[in-house]
């Protein structure tokens, strides 16, 4: 067979069309189906079966060739270069998302995309101080490896942490991990094999998607209502399959910034024990409220089946890759091991550091600020889209988190207004990444975190003209 006839693209699928003809030859390379020196069609018979347009088949080419794979001859052709070695490798779904989701932002760019905080409200000076007394007070002692399950003052400043939110936990369930997105990663590894069914709502975060994919789960979406899954639809995706594990974020949901209600808690709980599932609840940003902090699955009947992830890294600082876990006692060796062999344990001298900046208040101090510094650019953000009601724009006005989920009017698509907003040096995030099927074109996620008032004033004027 030839390699054109191995190649095929699905038009209906997110990922862009040069990418699955790339990630195909590339395999096809890893594999040993193609040898070093084997000549690729050329562009116009290879777009021509395929039904694509030549630019997509000279993107997927160059992009074997900026990795390494291909090289072409001017006049010639473009050929395969192998190193030689070649080992089936499992094709990592993590990695297209990388190449998917990278966007340009720099100074000059205004970044509704993103929601990490704006680096200006780091604790910096605090952090000095703290470093300093740290190492005074441990010297090289600062540096050693932790246990894996994390420095236990750390531990119990998080349970003190926790029962000041109403939930009381012993420390021994607390497991520090390296960021949310390492717990995703180890709980899956405990938990998801081929083939497993999860559930995640619908739409959702890619990079969690991304994991369960990574193990070979099988993923279903479930719609979200305003308070939270879709119950009658989650009933029905139980009854029919078997399903392992519950992904969600019931605090400010990532994109709609959708709270669950108690009422709608509850009766997920009541599913997963009549289902035997396992909850893994990721609250990335309950510190953000403007109203009330919204509740925890673990505020009702303490289960055995809920594992909590809390993230700091859209309220604190993402580099210090810090988070931690709350497991069910059954869950503890398993998942503590596979957190020893991800990596070992996390920064001893970050861990120490956020305790002390725990234990020393500054913890309340820092969350107060930015709720009043992202309050107001919550209110600034909602005044611009109501001016935007006229040209057909809908939101529903989220009570905390750090972004909007907009609906844009009929006919215009979120990719164009991604491609015409970069073009202002405007970075929005489009609403179809955040879909695993059938993703739906008319959102777009804006974040309000990376953003001061001054560019989300000029940013949402200039992403109103395009709407004309
Ligand atoms: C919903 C959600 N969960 C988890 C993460 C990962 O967070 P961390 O930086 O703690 O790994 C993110 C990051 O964007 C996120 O949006």
């Amino acid at each position: 067979m030839d390699i054109e006839d191995l190649i095929k693209v699905d038009k209906k699928r997110n990922e862009p069309l040069y990418m699955q003809i790339y990630i195909q030859i590339k395999r096809m390379i890893e594999k040993g189906i193609i040898k070093e020196g084997s000549r690729l069609p050329t562009i116009r018979k290879l777009s021509k079966i395929l039904d694509v347009n030549s630019v997509t088949v000279v993107n997927a080419y160059h992009k074997l060739e900026e990795k390494g794979l291909a090289y072409s001859v001017v006049g010639s052709g473009t050929y395969i270069k192998a190193d030689g070695f070649n080992l089936e490798i499992s094709h990592y779904e993590g990695a297209g998302l990388l190449e998917n989701t990278y966007m340009p932002y720099g100074e000059e760019y205004i970044n509704f995309a993103g929601l990490d905080p704006s680096y200006e409200l780091f604790p910096v000076e605090t952090f000095k101080d703290i470093f300093t007394e740290i190492l005074d007070r441990d010297g090289g002692l600062a540096f050693t490896y932790q246990e894996s399950m994390g420095y236990p003052p750390l531990r119990e400043s998080f349970s003190r942490l926790m029962s000041g939110y109403g939930i009381d936990i012993n420390p021994r369930n607390i497991l520090i991990i390296s960021g949310a997105q390492q717990g995703l990663d180890i709980i899956s590894k405990v938990l998801l094999g081929p083939e497993d069914n999860v559930i995640v709502e619908r739409p959702t975060y890619a990079g969690a998607v991304a994991v369960f994919k990574s193990r070979g789960a099988e993923i279903s979406e479930v719609p979200l209502t305003e308070d939270g899954m879709d119950i009658y639809y989650l009933e029905s995706l139980l009854k029919e399959k078997d399903i392992k594990m519950l992904y969600l974020m019931p605090e400010f949901q990532n994109p709609t910034g959708v709270c669950y209600s108690d009422k709608t808690k509850e009766r997920i709980l009541e599913l997963s024990q009549e289902y035997r599932l396992f909850i893994v609840e990721d609250d990335y940003s309950s510190d953000i409220y403007y109203k009330e902090r919204p509740s925890s699955f673990l505020h009702l009947n303490r289960p055995g089946n809920v594992i909590y992830i809390k993230s700091f890294s859209k309220v604190f600082m993402p580099g210090l890759r810090l988070a931690f876990m709350i497991l069910p006692n059954m869950l503890i060796d398993s998942i503590q091991a596979a957190k020893y062999t991800s990596d070992i344990s996390t920064s001893g001298f970050f861990q120490k550091a956020f305790q002390l900046f725990l234990d020393k208040g500054m913890w309340e101090k820092h969350t107060d600020m930015l709720r009043n510094v992202y309050g107001k650019r919550h209110d600034l953000m909602a005044t611009c889209l109501n001016s935007m009601d006229d040209d057909g724009v809908t939101y529903n006005a989220p009570s905390g988190g750090l972004n909007f989920w907009i609906s844009l009017p009929n006919g215009i698509n979120d990719m164009q207004i991604y491609n015409a907003a970069i073009k202002e040096k405007i970075v929005v995030a489009p609403g179809s990444t955040f879909y695993m099927d059938c993703p739906e074109h008319n959102h777009l996620r804006l974040g309000i975190s990376s953003v001061n008032e001054k560019k989300i004033r000029k940013g949402m004027k200039s992403l109103k003209k395009l709407l004309y």
